[in-house]
């Protein structure tokens, strides 16, 4: 039905057309470069095996060790005595690299990918769906029909959530144990890093849309005749978490990179980790 109200909104149709004049392409720019170099690098390390641990170091890559495979110790591999269920299964198939880091990764890597922020970042900038608000889309134009089809893993996230939760405690854990080498307490630079990294990803995971829900945001009412409960105080807890997610979401992207190249570099002696020990 012709209607006699004036159009509002809408943007130039086409591939990347648009009446902005502003840099909107460097956001999407940015995401596509980024979230490359980390699917990249986390893949390659993860598939090394080696060089992933330096007494009292573990990568975050690599936590929690399910299976360690002796013979990489003398390649920057832990003990085996760490490994939650011993030695590297001999009926694993060989054409899978004996590599700790490919039996969780799954875990974190799922609750990154199915994260409602990254959604938004990876569909602007690698499917350019649109890449931007008011710029055409650079992928065949169809119709959205939400994440029912395709997309319905994306509903998962939830699940994801609970595990990256235990993620926070094994990685807690391990940037505790960082103080610690031979039983002897001290300080290095790698334990400041492993302690800045657990901390950058429970604020990313404490920010997570579906934790806000789960911890109150499903409710209606948290106070209490008018006074603050402790739902309510958490609730707020995450709220900020949750407004600053894609901060914390790129940080901790970053850091659990940094990370894992620092444990690297130093188990290959590459660097010298200055610290209290030595
Ligand atoms: S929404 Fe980003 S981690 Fe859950």
């Amino acid at each position: 039905m012709a209607t006699h109200l004036p159009v509002i909104g809408g943007h130039a149709e086409g591939f990347g057309k648009t009446q902005r004049s502003d840099g909107w392409w460097v956001g999407p720019g940015i995401t596509f470069a980024v979230f490359s170099t980390f699917i990249v690098y986390t893949t390659w390390a993860a598939l090394q095996g080696n060089h992933y641990y330096t007494d009292p170091y573990l990568s975050p890559f690599y936590s929690p060790l399910i299976f360690v495979e002796p013979n990489s110790l003398a390649h920057g591999g832990a003990p085996v005595d760490m490994a939650w269920f011993g030695m590297w299964p001999s009926w694993f198939p060989h054409l899978i690299p004996a590599s700790p880091a490919i039996l969780i990764l799954v875990f974190p890597g799922a609750f990154r990918f199915t994260c409602y922020y990254y959604r938004k970042a990876y569909y602007r900038s690698f499917a350019g769906s649109p890449p931007a608000c008011a710029v055409g889309p650079l992928t065949i134009k169809r119709k959205y029909k939400g994440e029912t089809s395709l997309l319905l893993f994306q509903n998962l996230h939830r699940y994801a959530m609970y595990f990256a939760l235990v993620f926070i405690v094994l990685l807690g854990k391990d940037a505790f144990e960082s103080f610690f080498r031979d039983g002897q307490p001290g300080i290095g630079v790698g334990s400041l890093i492993m302690t800045i990294n657990v901390v950058l990803i429970a604020s990313y995971t404490f920010g997570c849309h579906s934790f806000r829900h789960l911890i109150g945001g499903r409710k209606d009412c948290m106070s209490h005749c008018g006074k603050e409960t402790i739902a309510l105080g958490s609730f707020k807890q995450a709220t900020w978490f949750n407004s600053r997610h894609m901060q914390f979401a790129w940080m901790s992207l970053i850091w659990v990179m940094v990370t894992d190249l620092y444990i690297r570099l130093c188990s290959m002696g590459v660097i010298h980790d200055f610290n209290t020990w030595s």
